[in-house]
């Protein structure tokens, strides 16, 4: 796979709006890339089931923002409105699918898609979804700081250096194949750079001791790491005084809320759980009321479920009592949020000192993670392995 391989993660949010009183329009799936690596295009899709009803419109917003809509009534029917870093190509759009012909740091953002029934439902369905651009170092980890020799009882102090990416890189330090204690590291500020690209460091601090040479040899072991934190979020909204008592957002790999009444009061309680999808690392779970983040006297933490595959599953309960307040233009929101974290990118440096060699061997291995693979291309290798030679031949 060439420097070129990118990832995509794409999330559907299959929307469902069981629990309505009157059938009718129904946002279907709503598809936004989470991850997008900078310049690349985009769709964002929209699908929905209109039932028995007639479509009025169909929006797309970034940030709250309105940039796309598309009305069957309006000649056109597709509309665009400038937005920084919102490329819409109206040519390949078509009713809720909008062509983004490319992307850069400003088309990060909260994009919603919102679809409207004609009367007499005037029915309002809507879904967002989260898109973070990433930007890929260009070339791995440099270890720099190395001596050309260490002998028992000498010091290393040695840093590694990410080259420039978005997010920014994490590390790793391995001693021969054993991955170093927090207390021998020592942490460097992250270089923020104009252009958004943000690079990191991380410092090794040790003395040499003789159970760290293998055949008198020092092998140290830097590993680089882009992650991309990513949520899924369900939504549940709670509407007083009205037939439709609540609607429920679920993407189809977010968490599920479960629980609760048709139907609240001021002076009900809210009682909810919201379970993460069984997952190898466990979702990091937060409550959201009217996107305010749920006052921690709210929130019920419960112990992590294991299953016997090893996967896991969050759990975390929201309880409070209803008041006026929580209600905005008749409306109340509750918001589950799922995040977790995956590698985009995994590359390694490593340093080989003393032995018989009389110069240092350095290795550059470069891997992806199980989502996808990115693998560095032979002519980015030999720069790095040539200017960190160079660096220990100075020494
Ligand atoms: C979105 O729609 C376009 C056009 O129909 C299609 O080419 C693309 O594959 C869709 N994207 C996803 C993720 O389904
Ligand atoms: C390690 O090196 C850094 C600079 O590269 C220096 O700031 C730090 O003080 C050194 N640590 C020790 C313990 O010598
Ligand atoms: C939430 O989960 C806990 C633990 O499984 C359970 O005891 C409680 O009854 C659940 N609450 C609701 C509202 O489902
Ligand atoms: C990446 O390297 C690690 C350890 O070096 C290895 O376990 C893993 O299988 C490699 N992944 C790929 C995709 O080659």
């Amino acid at each position: 796979m060439g420097w070129t391989t990118y990832i995509l993660f794409l999330f559907n949010v299959i929307v469902s709006s069981h629990i309505h009183a009157i059938h009718g329009l129904r946002l279907q799936i709503v598809e936004v890339p989470t991850a997008v690596r900078r310049g690349d295009p985009i769709w964002l899709n929209c699908t929905y089931n209109l039932e028995t009803d007639d479509l009025y419109s169909v929006k797309w917003y970034k940030n709250n923002v309105e940039f796309y809509r598309y009305l069957p009534s309006d000649d056109p029917p597709a509309q665009k409105y400038d937005l920084v870093g919102v490329y819409v190509e109206l040519s390949k759009s078509y009713q809720g699918n909008v062509y983004l012909s490319s992307s850069d740091m400003n088309t990060e953002g909260t994009y919603r898609c919102e679809v409207s029934a004609e009367a007499p439902s005037f029915q309002t369905e809507r879904a967002e979804r989260e898109l973070q651009i990433y930007v890929l170092p260009k070339g791995g980890p440099t270890i720099i700081g190395t001596k050309f020799q260490y002998h028992i009882g000498d010091e290393v102090n040695v840093t590694c250096h990410a080259a420039p990416s978005k997010p920014a890189a994490t590390f790793k330090w391995y001693i021969h194949e054993e991955e170093v204690s927090p207390e021998l590291l020592w942490h460097a500020p992250v270089v923020r750079y104009r252009d958004g690209l943000l690079s990191s460091q991380l410092g090794l601090h040790f003395i040499v001791k003789a159970s760290h040479l293998v055949n008198g040899v020092l092998k140290l072991r830097c590993l680089a790491d882009i992650s991309q934190a990513y949520s899924m979020t369900s939504e549940e909204i709670i509407v007083g005084n009205t037939v439709r008592a609540s609607g429920l957002y679920t993407a189809i790999d977010g968490p599920r809320i479960e629980g609760g009444l048709t139907k609240y009061q001021v002076g009900d309680e809210v009682d909810v759980n919201c379970t993460s999808r069984k997952s190898q690392k466990p979702a990091k779970l937060s409550w959201f009321i009217n996107d305010k983040k749920a006052n921690t006297g709210f929130v019920v933490p419960y112990e992590l479920q294991t299953y016997p595959n090893g996967l896991k599953a969050s759990l975390l309960g929201l309880k409070f009592v209803v008041r006026g307040h929580h209600f905005h233009k008749g409306e109340m929101r509750l918001k589950c949020t799922a995040t977790l974290t995956k590698v985009i990118h995994t590359s390694s440096e490593e340093v080989f000192v003393g032995g018989n060699q009389q110069s240092s061997g350095l290795h550059v291995s470069e891997n992806g993670s199980a989502v996808a693979a990115v693998s560095i291309s032979l002519r980015q290798s030999c720069w790095i392995t040539l200017t960190s030679l160079l660096l220990l031949c100075q020494m």
